[in-house]
């Protein structure tokens, strides 16, 4: 799988942890940074660079890192035809691909270990989207996007 992935001065040890995991699975990784210590960046930004990516097709998943998560969430959510979703647990990462089809997970340096996030990138990345009355409730969010940017 073709999978995007990012991350602020906060996660760079996380999101390298991923990267290295991500390719010893045999996926195709492409990295957007940052990639020292040091370097300085606004989640939003970071956010918005690889959630455009996916939405463009680029990848078919993202991966966003930062302090807590949830930041990288909410910034990724603003492009549209992104679903993102900040976890850490296992059966949340699980259930936001089988229900809500998304297309972005993040989690946190600051709140998750290194085992449990590969954990959720592994449950994120095994679980195919259930469709049936799923997909109804993806189409409605869709439609709520469109509403919101009249
Ligand atoms: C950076 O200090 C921190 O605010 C950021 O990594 C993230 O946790 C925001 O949601």
């Amino acid at each position: 799988m073709k999978i995007a992935i990012g991350c602020d001065h906060a996660a760079l040890t996380l999101k390298n942890a991923v990267r290295e995991h991500l390719q010893e699975l045999g996926h195709e990784v492409r990295d957007f940074g940052i990639y020292e210590a040091g370097e300085k960046c606004d989640y939003p930004e970071k956010a918005a660079e690889v959630a455009r990516f996916v939405r463009d097709g680029g990848a078919e998943r993202g991966i966003l890192v930062c302090g807590t998560g949830v930041g990288m969430a909410i910034a990724a959510n603003k492009v549209r035809g992104i679903r993102a979703c900040c976890c850490s647990d296992s059966f949340s990462a699980r259930m936001t691909r089988a229900h809500n089809d998304a297309n972005i997970l993040t989690f946190g340096e600051r709140v998750v270990g290194q085992g449990l996030a590969l954990e959720l990138v592994d449950a994120f990345l095994t679980t195919e989207f259930e469709g049936g009355r799923h997909q109804r409730r993806v189409d409605l969010i869709t439609a709520l996007e469109t509403e919101e940017t009249r």
